[in-house]
């Protein structure tokens, strides 16, 4: 199949899937205009684009956001901040993504952000470490408040005078929280509901081809635990990290998929066919009859990649689950009913989606260093997956992979993998996490070194001191080195990076400055240093003229 770069264009900065669809009520992110009205790759551009240099800033474990020159910030939302009369943005930002209402007006528009988990020093005034038995001396309402700041937000925001504010009250503004009713896209009950309370872990995320916000439930377990399976196939439950199911008891099943918001009322649903485990992301591709390619990974040590095919126009629910053995480049269905060895164990379909490690695993599925964020690159069609690390393996920096489709069909069920760049001192990066192609493809990276590792003498990071924002120029005389052009607040990770559609704003969270704190009276970091001194996750746009130069190509007219 011909990859057909005038139709992938449109995914240029990480979304506008929906861009050639052209909905009525909400344009997509990135790149929204049709292939007639690009600035496209002239000569001239190319030439102009050659000649961006970027400065690379030194690793920095200063308490604060950095830029590099040509780079300005501004802090749009921080937890806490009054959306409307009833909400306040939750808690750890992280995957964010924004839709215009108009497409010849990329200043106003709606914005999704992921609350993927809780401090509960900060949220619910609770420490930890002060009790030997936490759940005896935490109370009903402490666990209220972090479920209530975990799950997402949708916020109308605007520009005026070049600074991205909110619209407060404006009445698109609530919150998804743990506590939301959220319905199951399946036919089939599981634990007996069909539809469940709430959502959390929500990590990274995605954008669909008819312009939703998909949320991904990734380190579920921490919050109501897991089930866990014995040689004889006999279940216990293991205890979460919070502990909520010790207040409420839901099932761990409940939690771990796929979930898909509307913008325009906030209703949810949970996609059980892409299956269920550590979810990082979800990555959507549109074919030319409209059904839908996803890929997403399991970020856990030794965990998968998986692609979900829909076999009817789009939709997330009628399809195939396809796990990714990278050795001998296979997508291998997770169907129960045509593969003896998943009928073997399994029960049925809704069994294998629910346990679809284990599933993963009996199919011969390829072990990965966690699988994290996953980016389609728009000028070849190659998929790029950062591996973060893996420290059972010894691999302390990671890298990035690359998928090349068989005749780079997103159906393909075969496929090259290689190593595109991997991690550590010699490329200046370490932990990739998140990544994103601006509206030129060049390749943004964050990094995510873990809080308790970085700036320590006894750790292999101490060299690349705060986690940090990276770019992979495309073109030029640097092109494929990487950059360091931000540096994260004192143990922060800079997160959820997304493109307006006019290229002149990178979006990105700041996520857990401050976390390593231990006295809330002296906390590590005061980032974003408001009034009340204490650390703040929070979203800003990053502009100035370095972003705008670099996203040259492909920036709608308006
Ligand atoms: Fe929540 Fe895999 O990062
Ligand atoms: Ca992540
Ligand atoms: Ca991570």
């Amino acid at each position: 199949m011909e990859y057909n770069r005038r139709k992938f264009i449109s995914f240029l900065g990480k979304a506008s899937l929906g861009a050639i669809i052209a909905p009525p009520f909400l344009i997509s992110c990135g790149n929204n205009t049709t292939p007639t009205t690009l600035k496209g790759d002239s000569k001239e551009n190319l030439e102009r684009l050659k000649k961006v240099i970027l400065e690379s800033l030194p690793p920095s474990d200063k308490d604060d956001l950095l830029l590099t020159k040509g780079l300005d910030y501004h802090t749009i939302i921080k937890w806490g901040d009054k959306i409307s009369n009833e909400d306040t943005f939750g808690y750890n930002n992280d995957f964010t993504c924004f839709l215009p209402f108009h497409e010849k007006n990329p200043k106003d528009g709606l914005l999704w952000v992921n609350h993927e988990y809780i401090n509960p020093l900060f949220v619910s005034n609770f420490d930890f470490k002060k009790h030997e038995n936490p759940f005896q001396h935490r109370t009903i309402e402490q666990v209220d408040k972090e479920m209530y700041n975990v799950g997402g937000t949708i916020v109308r925001i605007k520009e005026e005078n070049g600074k991205w504010k909110i619209v407060e009250n404006d009445s698109h503004n609530r919150r998804i929280t743990a506590k939301t009713q959220i319905p199951l896209n399946w036919d089939t009950p599981i634990k007996e509901k069909s539809t469940v309370i709430g959502t959390n872990s929500n990590c990274s995320g995605g954008i669909t081809p008819w312009n939703t916000f998909l949320t991904c439930e990734e380190n579920y377990d921490g919050f109501f635990g897991e089930t866990e399976y014995d040689k004889n196939n006999i279940a216990t439950h293991r205890p979460s990290k919070y502990g909520w199911e010790k207040f409420y008891q839901y099932p761990p099943e409940h939690y771990g998929w796929v979930v898909e918001i509307n913008p325009k009322d906030g209703n949810a649903q949970k996609h059980v066919a892409l299956g269920r485990f550590a979810h990082e992301c979800c990555t959507l591709y549109e074919l030319a009859d409209k059904r839908v390619v996803a890929y997403t990974g399991d970020d856990s040590n030794s965990e998968h990649l998986y692609k979900f095919i829909s076999s009817k126009p789009s939709s997330l629910k009628e399809g195939t689950l396809y796990v990714a053995d990278t050795i001998n480049g296979k997508w291998l269905p997770l169907d129960w009913e045509n593969q003896p060895i998943l009928k073997a164990t399994f029960k049925n379909q809704t069994e294998v989606l629910i346990r679809t490690r284990e599933a993963a695993k009996l199919l011969g599925a390829t072990e990965l260093n966690r699988p994290e964020d996953i980016e389609i690159d728009p000028i070849t069609g190659n998929i790029f997956i950062s591996l973060t690390n893996n420290k059972d393996k010894n691999d302390f920096h990671g890298s990035i992979l690359k998928i090349e489709e068989k005749n780079g069909a997103f159906d393909a069920l075969t496929f090259k993998a290689s190593t595109y760049i991997a991690g550590g001192e010699k490329n200046g990066f370490s932990c990739p996490d998140n990544l994103a192609f601006d509206l030129s493809g060049n390749l943004w990276i964050t990094s995510d070194m873990s809080g308790n590792a970085m700036n320590r003498e006894d750790k292999p990071y101490i060299s690349f001191k705060n986690n940090s924002l990276f770019v992979i120029q495309r073109y030029g005389k640097d092109a494929g080195k990487v950059i360091r052009v931000a540096s994260a607040p004192k143990d922060a990770e800079l997160t959820g990076p997304w493109f307006s559609p006019d290229g002149k704003t990178l979006f990105l969270s700041v996520q857990h400055p401050g976390e390593q704190t231990k006295d809330k009276n002296n906390p590590t970091s005061k980032w974003p240093f408001d009034e009340d001194n204490i650390p703040k996750p929070a979203v800003v746009a990053i502009t100035g003229d370095l972003i705008e130069k670099m996203n040259l190509l492909n920036q709608i007219e308006v």
